[in-house]
């Protein structure tokens, strides 16, 4: 690189290293470059922990919110007819295991996370209650998704995407496994403008 293009770059965002540019991580702005790193550390850290940890700090909520997530989704029941889903950054399989009991065990699930310490967890809790046959633990990266095109009838990221740090990169990678007229549903937290109920939110 000459320094001329050096300074272009760093004239026009568009320009630069993807790896170099600000991204956000909790409330703190950190390099795109850095992001997987430390989502990778936190998730390590507290896998074990996961489930009882997203009980207490949304005091039950995303039970509910996971349910409705479902219940938009509503996978058929209907016996023998061939229909997955990919539930991506899954962790521990909540999603996948809501959609395939939904779906009275009718339904595969592939659960595709980054995180190997996060979905051992997710094996075992579906080894337990049985559900090992319907869901499929995959580690990678919601970025490269190892699937060809064209695979699934559902994409669905619950308290994922935040964590990614292309999200262009991964909802073109949702796009391409995506069957046509396949469904695309994304659970995520928004911002609450209301005074005083956005500091306790
Ligand atoms: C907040 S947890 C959500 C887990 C689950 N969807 C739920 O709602 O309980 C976020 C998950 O995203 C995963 N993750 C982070 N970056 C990822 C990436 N680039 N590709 C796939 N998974 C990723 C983490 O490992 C973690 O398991």
């Amino acid at each position: 690189m000459t320094d001329e293009t050096a300074a272009a770059g760093a004239a026009y965002p568009g320009n630069r290293d993807p790896r170099e540019m600000p991204t956000s991580f909790g409330f703190r702005t950190v390099r795109e470059g850095e992001k997987q790193g430390m989502v990778n550390d936190v998730f390590h850290k507290v896998a074990t922990r996961y489930d009882i940890m997203n009980d207490l700090m949304s005091g039950g909520l995303h039970r509910l919110w996971k349910d409705a997530m479902v219940s938009v989704l509503a996978p058929p029941h209907t016996p023998g007819r061939d229909w997955r889903v990919l539930d991506v950054a899954g962790g521990t399989g909540d999603i996948a295991t809501r959609i395939v009991e939904r779906s009275g065990r009718e339904v595969e699930a592939v659960v595709l996370d980054i995180n190997g310490s996060m979905l051992s967890v997710g094996q075992d809790r579906a080894d337990k209650a049985g559900l090992s046959p319907f869901i499929t633990f995959t580690q990678g990266n919601a970025e490269v998704l190892p699937f060809p095109d064209k695979t699934f009838d559902a994409y669905t990221i619950a308290f994922g995407i935040r964590n990614v740090p292309d999200i262009p990169k991964a909802l073109r990678e949702a796009h391409r496994v995506l069957k046509r007229g396949g469904r695309f549903l994304c659970l995520e937290f928004s911002e609450v403008e209301m005074p005083m109920l956005d500091k306790v939110y």
